[in-house]
Formats: C-alpha cells, sequence, structure tokens
C-alpha cells in the first residue's frame, strides 16, 4: 500500500472464548493481521462460522467478557486495546460507525427508531433538534424505507428483518463515521433493496472519505463495494488482494472453492465441512477438505507468500512457497 499509513491496522489477532465447562479456551480468530488504509473499503468474506463478526466486533471492544483478545489493532495511531473505556465510548458512532450483523438484538426494543438514529446525529455531528430531524428523513428515505416519517414512529418489533437492517445502516452512518464496520448490511434483503444499499454505503464512503471494513456473504456485493478483499477460513486470513484481482484468479483452493459455490457461478458445494473451533486440524486448517493437498499441508502451518508474480497480494498456502 504504497507507503501511507493505514488508518485500521490489525497485527496478529488471536480470539480465543473460555468455555463454561472449563477446558482449554476455544480459538476462534486465529492470527489474523489486516489493515484498511482511508478511503478504502476493505471486504471480508467467508464460510459462516469463520470468525469474521467476532474479528468485527472486537476492534470496539465489543466481545463478551468470556473473550481473551490478543494482537494489536491500531486505529488512527492509536491502540485501541489500550484505550481507556472513556475514548473508547467517544469512538464508537462517531468516528467509528458500527452495523451489527444481528438486527433482530442489536435495535432498542423500547425506543422508537427516529430517537435511536437521531441519537448519533445529535451526538456525533451535534445538529439541532430540526437538522437531525430532517437528516434522519433523508437518510431513511435513501435506504429505501418507503414511508420514512411512518417509520421513525415506530418500534423495532414492528419492522421486517430487512427493514431493521436498513435501521441499523442508517444509525451505522449517522454519525458520518471516518471507519464504518458493516456486518453483512445486505442480508435478507431482496435485490432491488440491496442495490439502494450498496449504492448508499459507497456513497456515504465517498461523501465523507469514509474507510469501511465490511463482512459479507454475498460476493457480488463485496465485488462492487470493495477495493480490497481478505479470506477467511476457520480463524485465518488465507488470502487478500485487490478485489477484481482476486475475483478474477484465486490464488488460494480455498477461495477458488468458495467462489465457485456461488449462487451466480458454478453453485459448487465446497465438499466436506468447515471445522469447528477446537476441531481444527494440523497444518493448514484447509486441507481435508482441499483438492492440491500434499504431505507437508497435513504437518505444516503454511506461512503468508506474497505473491511475486502477483503483487499486493498475499495468500497462505504451500502452494505458492
Ligand atoms: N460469545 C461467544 N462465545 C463463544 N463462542 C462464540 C461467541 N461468539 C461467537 N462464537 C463462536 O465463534 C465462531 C465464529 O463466529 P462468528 O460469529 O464470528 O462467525 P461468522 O464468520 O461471522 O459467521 P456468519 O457468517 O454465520 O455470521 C463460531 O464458532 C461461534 O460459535
Ligand atoms: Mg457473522
Amino acid at each position: 500500500m504504497s507507503g501511507t499509513k493505514p488508518l485500521l491496522e490489525i497485527r496478529n489477532l488471536h480470539i480465543r472464548f473460555r468455555q463454561r465447562a472449563g477446558g482449554e479456551p476455544l480459538t476462534v480468530v486465529d492470527g489474523v493481521s489486516l489493515s484498511v488504509s482511508g478511503r478504502e473499503t476493505f471486504g471480508l468474506i467467508g464460510e459462516s462460522g469463520s470468525g469474521k463478526s467476532v474479528l468485527g466486533m472486537s476492534i470496539l471492544r465489543l466481545l463478551p467478557g468470556s473473550a481473551v483478545v490478543e494482537g494489536t489493532i491500531l486505529y488512527d495511531g492509536d491502540d485501541l486495546m489500550q484505550l481507556p473505556k472513556k475514548r473508547l465510548r467517544r469512538l464508537r458512532g462517531g468516528s467509528i460507525g458500527l452495523v451489527p450483523q444481528n438486527p433482530a438484538t442489536s435495535l432498542n426494543p423500547v425506543l422508537r427508531i427516529g430517537r435511536q438514529v437521531i441519537e448519533p446525529l445529535r451526538l456525533h455531528r451535534r445538529l439541532s433538534r430540526q437538522q437531525a430531524a430532517a437528516q434522519l428523513l433523508e437518510l431513511l428515505e435513501r435506504l429505501g424505507l418507503p414511508e420514512p416519517e411512518r417509520t421513525s414512529r415506530q418500534y423495532p418489533w414492528q419492522l421486517s428483518g430487512g427493514m431493521k437492517q436498513r435501521v441499523l445502516t442508517a444509525i451505522g452512518i449517522a454519525g458520518r463515521p471516518r471507519l464504518l464496520i458493516a456486518d453483512e448490511p445486505t442480508k435478507g434483503l431482496d435485490a432491488i433493496v440491496r442495490k439502494q444499499v450498496v449504492d448508499l454505503l459507497a456513497n456515504a464512503a465517498r461523501e465523507s472519505g469514509a474507510a469501511m471494513l465490511v463482512i459479507t456473504h454475498d460476493l457480488q456485493v463485496a465485488a462492487k463495494l470493495c477495493d480490497r478483499v481478505g479470506v477467511i477460513y476457520a480463524g485465518q486470513l488465507v488470502e487478500a488482494g485487490p478485489a477484481a484481482e482476486l475475483f478474477a484468479r484465486p490464488l488460494h483452493p480455498y477461495t477458488a472453492a468458495l467462489l465457485a459455490a456461488a449462487p451466480n457461478k458454478e453453485l459448487k458445494p465446497i465438499p466436506g465441512l468447515s471445522p469447528a473451533p477446537g476441531l481444527r486440524p494440523q497444518g493448514c486448517a484447509f486441507h481435508p477438505r482441499c483438492p492440491h493437498a500434499m504431505d507437508r499441508c497435513r504437518r505444516e502451518r503454511p506461512v503468508s507468500a506474497a505473491g511475486e508474480q502477483a503483487p499486493g497480494r498475499e495468500v497462505r498456502c504451500w502452494l505458492y512457497e
């Protein structure tokens, strides 16, 4: 990344969960390093359970007390893991916006939608009551909510899942963050609304010069929205690179399998199951499902190889050693 200092830099992040029954904590994120520079949109893709949301939530220290987090997370030069609680709270919803994955539990059930969107507008952008009310309606409208005024007066339980998802997006971008972490922002949306949300996110980022970390299952959304993409498998970042190149020519066998399994492609499912935390095999975590597995893959964990034939790309696979 041509010498510019990244806005967000994650170094060797490990996240484990203590188990209630005791025993070894389960490793869920396993040595991930990645960086996002200002104005860049970085996409994180990978199967369910691979650790994407846990990684996203760790940035603002929103994981439960059972999580043990090790490594370094630098934001604009600050070490977020050491940052005093008070400064961290000021970042949340302000400089760093979050669109959490679970719309059913992420909204406050006893507050009307309008109040929840207005809060970051007032708090972080210091808008007057009137300005905030106008912004609220504009945001809801741009997110394709058909009756913004009515929606703003409703409670979360009165909205569909897709509507709640969009309200969370409104809250996430309301404070004009410098970094937006959006976890599955298009989940449960039909094609037309999905396009509206993707366009809004892209525009919001462009207009305010924000960086984004977008977690998504939807490879088309990733391809449309992201400058760079990282592929996560069993808690490890197995490949990263410019989105267009990565989608056109995946290097890691897992990335290739993931792309082939996409609904708009061959829809060829990846044989086998992704291993649960605690059951991850030795060597390369993907080797039991990999068509190219060699002896070495069963024994040794691959190190990151920066592709010499492919500048700007990174892959953890013994095929590229
Ligand atoms: N609070 C928790 N306590 C214990 N384990 C957890 C906790 N939260 C998540 N996990 C485990 O961590 C792993 C990664 O979960 P995570 O939610 O990050 O997956 P994901 O990649 O976001 O999946 P999806 O695509 O389905 O959203 C899973 O095995 C999950 O069961
Ligand atoms: Mg998730």
